[in-house]
C-alpha cells in the first residue's frame, strides 16, 4: 500500500518526464496546512536552474499531471510552488483501508539490512546513571524502529566490563571490602570501595602501584583477581538488569570489552602487518596525515607499556560483528564526547577494506533544573535505579488524584506505564542532539507534548468502547463529513509516511511529534462530532476511526518503546 507522499511523487516525476523536464525539487507534507496537505518546490528549483519563469513551469508541468483520483486540482502559489489538497473521499478510501492493516500502510524496507545495534553499554562497578538513558532509550527505539521497517536487528550492549579501573576494584575489595554492606547492597559497596582506592590513590603513589599490580595480575589471569573480577561484574549485572526489567529493554548479545581481551594482540598485529599502524615513541599508533581534523589526533591502539585500551577493543568489535556476525550496518549510540574516537575507528575501518555502513549516533546530554550535568545534591550521578522508582512514584500520586477508584494492583502497573513512559518520552520527543533540563513537573504532565498527555488520548479512546460495551465495529469504509473527522483521518494516513523516516537521521523525535500531532487531532475530533449519539452509518463509521486512531497511537508509542494502559 503506498503512501499519498509515494504516490503524488511518483504521479509528479511522471509529469515531469512529459514535460521534458529533469527530476528536481521535493514532493513533502505542506509546511501550512492552509496551502493542501503536500507541496513541491520543483518548479522553483528547475526555474532558477534553467533560468525559467518558475510560475510558467509549473502551470507546464500541471497540463500533464492527472491526479484527479487523489487531490483536488493543484494549485500554484507564491513565486511557483505546487500545492495539493487530498479529496476527502481519497482520504476515506485510504484510512479505510488502514482498518485491517496491521501495519497501518508501513512498508518494509525495499532491501533488508542487518544491523548491530551497541547502544546502552554501561561500565562495570558504577551504577547505571541518568546519563545512561538516553543512549538505552534511543537505541531501543531505534532498534524497534528498524525490526518493525524489516532490518534484521542484533542488540548489542557493550559493557564496560574490563579496563584500568579494575585495578582500583580488586585492590579496594581485598584491602577496604565490607562483607555486611556487599550483602546488603552490592553494587553501592563496590563504588564505594572503588571510589576510596580512588582517593587514596591519588594521594599515595604506593597504592597507585599496588592498583597497577592488581590490574597486570588479572590481565595476565591471576584466579584469584579474577573470581573477584567475576563477581563484580555479576553484581552490576544484577543491577543493570533491574533497570532493563523496568525499562522493558532487552539485548540479542552482550558482548562486551572482556569479551574482546584474547582477540585484541592479533588486531594489533595485524595492523602493524599491513602498515596501517605504525611504532611511535614505543606505542603503537594509527595516524591520520591525510585528515585535517584528525592530523594531529593519532589513535592509540597500544600503549608503551604494553596496555591495550577502548580503542583497539572497538577495533576488534569491527572484525566481530562483521565477520563473525555478518552485519553490513553497525550504529553505535554514545554521548557526543566520542565523536573523535569513533571517526578513528570507522576510518581504520575503512582503510582495512570493510565496506560496512557504519554510524555513530550521538546524543547531547540531561541537565538538571540548574542547567548543569544532572547530578544529586551531592555532587554525585543520579542512579538510574532511583531515578525511575521516583518516576514510578510520581506518576502513582497521579494516578490517585486523578482515578482514585483503581485498584492497588491497577495502580502499580499503570503507574509504571505511566512513569516509565514519561522518562523515556521525554527523551525521544527531543532532537537527540539537543540538552535538555530534566524536569518531573514537565514531564509527567497531562497537558503538552507528554507521554501521560498520548496515554490520556489512548485511554479517552478506550473508555468509548468500554462505554458502549461493545467493540469496534467492523466496517469496509469511512465516512468522513466533519473537517476535524477528515483531518483526523489525513494524520493517520501519515504514519505510514513518518516511521521509516525516522532512520534517515536516527531521529524518534519525528514520531514522537507526529504522535502528538495525532492526539492533537483526536481530541479536536472527539470535541467537534459525537460518537455514541450519532446516526448509523456514522456512528460506526466513527467509532471505526476512533479505534484506529487509538491503534495507530499504540503502535507509535510501542515503536519507541513505550506502553499504555487501558484506563488511568
Ligand atoms: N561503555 C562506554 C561508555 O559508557 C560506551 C561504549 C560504547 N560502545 C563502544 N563500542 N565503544 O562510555
Amino acid at each position: 500500500m503506498e503512501t499519498f507522499q509515494t504516490l503524488l511523487a511518483n504521479k509528479f516525476s511522471d509529469a515531469l518526464a512529459k514535460a521534458g523536464l529533469p527530476t528536481a525539487g521535493e514532493l513533502t507534507p505542506a509546511t501550512d496546512a492552509r496551502f493542501g496537505d503536500y507541496q513541491t518546490n520543483a518548479a522553483l528549483v528547475l526555474g532558477k536552474q534553467r533560468g525559467e519563469n518558475p510560475r510558467t513551469l509549473a502551470e507546464k508541468i500541471l497540463a500533464g499531471l492527472d491526479v484527479s483520483d487523489l487531490c483536488e486540482p493543484p494549485t500554484v502559489a507564491g513565486a511557483g510552488f505546487i500545492n495539493f489538497t487530498l479529496r476527502s473521499d481519497a482520504v476515506a478510501k485510504k484510512a479505510g483501508e488502514l482498518l485491517s492493516d496491521e501495519r497501518f500502510g508501513v512498508a518494509k524496507a525495499s532491501s533488508t539490512k542487518r544491523i548491530v545495534i551497541d547502544f546502552g553499554s554501561p561500565n562495570v562497578a558504577k551504577p547505571m546513571h541518568v546519563g545512561h538513558i538516553r543512549s538505552t532509550v534511543l537505541g531501543d527505539a531505534l532498534a524497534r524502529i528498524a525490526s518493525f521497517l524489516g532490518h534484521e536487528v542484533i542488540r548489542d550492549n557493550h559493557i564496560g566490563d574490563w579496563g584500568t579501573q579494575f585495578g582500583m576494584v580488586i585492590y579496594g575489595w581485598k584491602n577496604l571490602l565490607d562483607r555486611e554492606s556487599l550483602q546488603r547492597d552490592p553494587l553501592a559497596e563496590i563504588v564505594r570501595i572503588y571510589k576510596e582506592t580512588n582517593e587514596r590513590a591519588i594521594g599515595d603513589p604506593q597504592v597507585r602501584e599496588a592498583c597497577r599490580q592488581e590490574l597486570v595480575k588479572l590481565q595476565a589471569g591471576n584466579k584469584e583477581n579474577i573470581d573477584i573480577w567475576n563477581e563484580c561484574v555479576a553484581f552490576s549485572m544484577q543491577d543493570f538488569d533491574h533497570v532493563y526489567r523496568l525499562l522493558d529493554i532487552r539485548f540479542d548479545i552482550q558482548c562486551g570489552e572482556s569479551f574482546y581481551n584474547d582477540r585484541l594482540p592479533a588486531v594489533v598485529d595485524r595492523l602493524l602487518k599491513s602498515g596501517i599502524a605504525e611504532i611511535s615513541e614505543g606505542a603503537v599508533c594509527v595516524f591520520f596525515r591525510d585528515i585535517p581534523q584528525l592530523a594531529d589526533k593519532p589513535c592509540i591502539i597500544r600503549k608503551r607499556d604494553g596496555g591495550f585500551n577502548y580503542a583497539t577493543t572497538d577495533v576488534a568489535t569491527v572484525d566481530y560483528r562483521i565477520n563473525d556476525l555478518k552485519a553490513d550496518t553497525v550504529w553505535i549510540v554514545t554521548g557526543a564526547p566520542q565523536i573523535l574516537h569513533f571517526r578513528q575507528i570507522f576510518e581504520i575501518a575503512r582503510r582495512e577494506g570493510y565496506k560496512a555502513d557504519f554510524r555513530h549516533i550521538t546524543h547531547g546530554s540531561i541537565l538538571g533544573e540548574d542547567r548543569k550535568l544532572m547530578k544529586t545534591r551531592s555532587g554525585e550521578n543520579v542512579p538510574l535505579r532511583e531515578l525511575l522508582d521516583e518516576a514510578c512514584k510520581r506518576a502513582r500520586k497521579i494516578i490517585e488524584e486523578k482515578n482514585p477508584d483503581v485498584s492497588d494492583a491497577d495502580k502499580v502497573d499503570i503507574a509504571q506505564k505511566i512513569g516509565i513512559g514519561a522518562v523515556k518520552y521525554a527523551d525521544l520527543s527531543q532532537y537527540r542532539m539537543t540538552d535538555y533540563v530534566f524536569s518531573w513537573d514537565r514531564m509527567l504532565s497531562l497537558q503538552g507534548n507528554t507521554a501521560p498527555y498520548l496515554q490520556n488520548a489512548y485511554v479517552r479512546i478506550r473508555s468509548i468502547f468500554r462505554k458502549s460495551g461493545e467493540p469496534a465495529p467492523k466496517v469496509d469504509k469511512l465516512i468522513l463529513r466533519d473537517p476535524s473527522e477528515i483531518n483526523l483521518a489525513k494524520r493517520i494516513c501519515q504514519f505510514a509516511e513518518i516511521v521509516p523516516q525516522v532512520l534517515n537521521d536516527f531521529r524518534p523525535n519525528i514520531l514522537a511529534n507526529y504522535l502528538f500531532e495525532l492526539a492533537n487531532s483526536f481530541h479536536t475530533f472527539y470535541e467537534a462530532c459525537s460518537v455514541l449519539k450519532s446516526d448509523e452509518p456514522i456512528r460506526g463509521s466513527r467509532l471505526a476511526l476512533c479505534d484506529l486512531s487509538g491503534r495507530v497511537l499504540q503502535r507509535g508509542l510501542d515503536l519507541l518503546g513505550i506502553k499504555v494502559p487501558e484506563k488511568m
